[in-house]
């Protein structure tokens, strides 16, 4: 007959199983990138990746909030294609993340790669009309439209400064203004902070994009 084990022995089985995985999953990762520091660039001297702006950090929620990270991904691979498209000069590695708030890869490419759209797309104009109305832009575009992260309101005395310089494709009523809330610019802010064109050592740039 087989003798049962000991409590104490399972006991010191499933406390021996626990440390193991802490230590694979947990501590070794912590090793590995937990030490991780910025790269100072030999010509400018710059530390670089650059850390996010206070609006840039509230974007990043915005975009977790609103699931863009369930249609575009947020690393560059080291592949024809990726260059090929644009999306990066070199791969996406952990050191390039350093400042992220959150890390929002991604696993879907239904939309294209942003890791470097605010390199591709530097204007601000550019991204609330797309946000606003990604089809006034892209017209196949099956991106939905984020326009209840802007406030459509009556023109008081004059045209806000800030009212999005929208084509006529758009409708919009009589006296009617488009202005971005606070949320919108925060995304807004952080799409253009994406940018990932800095050389690192264990990731130099492509050759063909050094020309
Ligand atoms: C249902 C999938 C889907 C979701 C969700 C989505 N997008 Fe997109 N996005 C696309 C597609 C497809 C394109 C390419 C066509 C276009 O420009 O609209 C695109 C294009 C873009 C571009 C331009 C990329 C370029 O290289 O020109 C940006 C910027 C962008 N999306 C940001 C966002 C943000 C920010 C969110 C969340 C607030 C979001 N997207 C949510 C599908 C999506």
């Amino acid at each position: 007959m087989k003798s049962t084990p000991s409590p104490l022995s399972s006991f010191i089985k499933i406390l021996f199983l626990i440390i193991l995985s802490w230590t694979l999953l947990i501590l070794t990762p912590m090793i590995q990138f937990g030490a991780q520091k910025p790269y100072e660039e030999q010509v400018s001297g710059e530390l670089v990746p650059l850390p996010l702006s206070g609006l840039a950090v509230r974007g990043s929620q915005i975009y977790e909030e609103n699931g863009c990270a369930s249609c575009h991904t947020q690393q560059t691979r080291n592949h024809p294609l990726d260059s090929a498209s644009s999306y990066g000069k070199r791969a996406t590695v952990t050191r390039d993340l350093l400042y992220q708030p959150a890390t929002v890869a991604g696993f879907n490419r239904w939309g294209p790669d942003l890791s470097n759209i605010g390199e591709r797309k530097k204007s601000a104009d550019w991204h609330h009309q797309h946000l606003f109305s990604p089809q006034s832009l892209s017209p196949e575009s099956i991106m939905p439209s984020y326009s209840f992260l802007y406030e459509k309101r009556k023109i008081k005395a004059q045209p806000s400064s800030e009212a999005l310089k929208l084509p006529a494709s758009i409708p919009l009523e009589q006296d009617e203004e488009v202005i971005p809330t606070s949320e919108a610019k925060a995304l807004v802010a952080y799409l253009l902070s994406l940018n990932q064109s800095y050389p690192l050592p264990e990731s130099p740039l492509h050759e063909d994009s050094e020309k």
